[in-house]
Formats: structure tokens, sequence, C-alpha cells
């Protein structure tokens, strides 16, 4: 029996494939440190968890309207309005399970077979994949690390075409922790405008900045710009929240109602726990998030400055998210002590992991070979232990 073709198309998703990687080693009883997840290490704050049991006991175990609670929606377009300073209606925010579904759905309304959706990298591996999955072409415009990985603007201009239908990007990025400075965003904002295409702004990371960087959500540009722009955020990360699978997009209310329509017939709701929960998220206090922000922060600078002690390393300063993104590309081509070459980046990550016991995800999976990806999302601890680990084994490499 086959398979459809759209399967072929896709990759799974290695950050996935890592975690299950030092997992398995883990389950032998190794000591392997993982650089892998792409979520908070913290729990969830016992207040929402505690609105969540509440909810249950009232009843939030039914249906949903198909773009979410009436009290969600109003309580995230109020969030989000205040966030960005604009006046967003509930009938602008569709509720899914998680910002990766607002993402999917989003891609499913706009794209058509064959158009293009620009996307600038290093990128999180799934944009790809989930342009292809609506049928579209991603094309990557890559940022240099001197730009702080943001892309010229000339290069995005150049990547435009008839077929263009969107650009999408998070900044916070995932993997590099740059953000997208207001200056280029604004420049893909006339783009936008003037060649008609979205601006699909992931800002899941949004809460996650560190130091003097600065969001800037385009949609506060003009009407005009904000009628080009889908704006996808969430709780999953901000609020410890990746398992409770609740994610928002805030776009024109036609595009939302057309979300409406493919979720319906897809996953319908998104779980009406999960969205009280979601509630009593972002109307509750804030002191747990800026705690965890302040020991994300604390990890980062240790990990970038261990990491750039490293002979051979360098390293980009992330601005936020919880992620480093350093250059390994010195090591490859190297011979391990056993005598084998070490090829490309993936071969890197596998020679971490056996010989450092350390778990790193491949920077080919997010558009950059030669680089590695860490997440600072685990014990400070662990972020000492393995970058130190990391820089005993890199060495060997001869
Ligand atoms: C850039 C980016 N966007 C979206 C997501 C997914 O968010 P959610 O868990 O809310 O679906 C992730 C998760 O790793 C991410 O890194």
């Amino acid at each position: 029996m086959k398979l459809a073709r759209r399967l072929s198309l896709i990759e799974p998703s290695p950050t996935l494939a890592v975690s299950a990687k030092a997992a398995a080693l883990r389950a032998k009883g190794l000591d392997v440190i993982s650089f892998g997840a792409g979520e908070p290490d913290f729990d969830t704050p016992s207040h929402i968890k505690d609105a969540a049991k509440r909810a249950l006991d009232a009843g939030a175990t039914k249906y949903t309207l198909v773009e979410g609670t009436p009290a969600l929606r109003a309580a995230v377009a109020k969030w989000l309005g205040k966030a960005h300073g604009m006046v967003i209606e509930p009938g602008e925010i569709i509720v899914s399970a998680g910002a990766k579904q607002s993402l999917f759905n989003a891609m499913h309304a706009i794209v058509d077979e064959g158009d293009e959706v620009i996307i600038p990298t290093p990128a999180w591996g799934s944009y790809n994949e989930i342009v292809k999955m609506a049928g579209g072409r991603p094309v990557t415009v890559a940022g240099a690390p001197e730009n702080s990985f943001v892309p010229r603007i000339e290069d995005i201009e150049k990547a435009i075409s008839p077929r263009t239908k969107a650009i999408l990007f998070s900044s916070p990025c995932n993997p590099t922790g740059s953000m997208m400075d207001e200056k280029t965003v604004r420049a893909i904002a006339a783009m936008a405008v003037k060649h008609d295409f979205w601006i699909i702004t992931d800002d899941i990371y949004r809460t996650l900045i560190y130091g003097d960087a600065r969001f800037f959500q385009p949609a506060t540009i003009s009407p005009e710009v904000r009628a080009h722009t889908v704006i996808v955020d969430g709780v999953s990360k901000s609020f410890a929240m990746t398992g409770w699978r609740i994610g928002f997009a805030c776009a024109p209310k036609f595009l939302v109602e057309a979300m409406g329509t493919l979720q319906g017939q897809s996953t319908t709701n998104a779980a009406a726990v999960c969205q009280a929960a979601a509630l009593a998220a972002i109307e509750g206090p804030t002191d747990e998030l800026e705690s965890m922000r302040v020991e994300f922060d604390r990890r980062r600078k240790v990990m970038i400055k261990a990491l750039r002690a490293i002979p051979g390393a360098t390293c980009v300063e992330p601005q936020g998210a919880f992620y480093a993104f350093p250059d390994f590309s010195a090591f490859l081509g190297r011979k391990t002590p056993e005598g084998k070459t070490i090829a490309n980046d993936a071969q890197l990550c596998e020679y971490l992991i056996e010989a450092a016991r350390v778990a790193v995800v491949p920077g080919s999976a997010f558009g950059a070979p030669g680089y590695v990806r860490l997440s600072y999302a685990t014990s400070m601890k662990n972020v000492e232990e393995g970058v130190s680990r990391i820089a005993a084994a890199l060495p060997r490499l001869t």
C-alpha cells in the first residue's frame, strides 16, 4: 500500500528526533545532557493549573465554538491589543491547538498550489514543511551572522515574485534568538503593501526578550499594513504551557473566518479545559513569567560566554527566545579520535552525543549548515556542565 505523495515532500521534525535519541540513551542508563528542547523546563504556574481544575469541575468538557470561547477570544484581543497599542476586536482572533496550528491554518487559508512564501533564514524548520503541506513553495532568504542573521532588505526584495503570497518570520527567532529590527520590519511592511502579500509574524517568543532589544509589530505601522498582517501568538513558551496546545492568530476578520472554516473541518476547537487555562494565564499575575525570563537571561549569558571561549567557535548574541546558535563550521572536515571524518553538522551532533553525551540540534535543520542549536531551557547546572563537555570534546577533533 502506498502513502500519499504529500508525505514524500515533508521532513520529520529534527528537534524531536534529537530529543528522542537523548531519551533513548538515557533509558540505557547513560548520563545525557539535552540542549534539544524547544520548551521551557519550568512547570506551568500553579494558578493556571488550578484554574484548569476548577474549569473541569465547572463543565469545561464539551465542544466550544470553533474560533474559541467568547471569553478567551475577548481576553486575547485585549491582551494583544495592550501589548501592541492597538484596538483589536474578538472577531479578529481565532484560538487553535498551539501556534503551530495557527500557522498551519493561516498558510492553508492563504496559499494556493505553487504560490511562494518568503522565509528569512535561519528559521524554524516547520515553516518550510507547513508551506509545502499547503502546496506552496518556500523561498528562503539568508541573513548573515554579521547582521545578527537579519536578511538584507534588498535580498528580501529580490525574492519577491508575482507568486509571492506571504513572508513568514519569528522575532525573536528560533533558532538564532535574533530580532528583526524596526527598519527591516518597516521595509518588509512597505513591500507587502506594494506587492500585496501577507506578513505572518510568529510572535511565540515575544515576551522572552533580553537586554535592550525591543519588539516591533508591523501591524502597528498603519491600517493598511495591519490589513496585510497575521499575528500568531500563544501561551506555549511564555507561560510554560507547551503541552496545553493553545495558540492564537489575530488577522482581518475574513481571514479569521476562513481559518475557522478550515479548523471546523479538521480539529474543531482547541480543548475546552486548555482554553480556560489560557484565559487564566493571560489574565493572571505575571510575576512568575518575569522570574522565568530572568532565569533564562542568566543562563543565556553563561552559555554564550562559555561557547565563545571555545577556540574556533563563534556565537552571535541572542536577544530573545531560549536558544544559542554557535557557528561550529571550523570543526567540520576534522577527524574523530577513531579516525572518522566529520563531514557535516549532523555528524558533528552525532559525535557530540556519543563523545560528550550532549544532545544539540544541527543547524541544517534551520537552513544554516555548520551551526548547531543549543536550548538553554534547562538547568544552570546542565548549561555549565553541558557546554564544558562540548568544550572538551571539540578539540579532540583534529
Ligand atoms: C518559532 C516557533 N513558532 C511556533 C512554535 C510552536 O508553538 P506551539 O507549541 O504553540 O504550537 C515553535 C515551537 O517550537 C517555534 O519555535
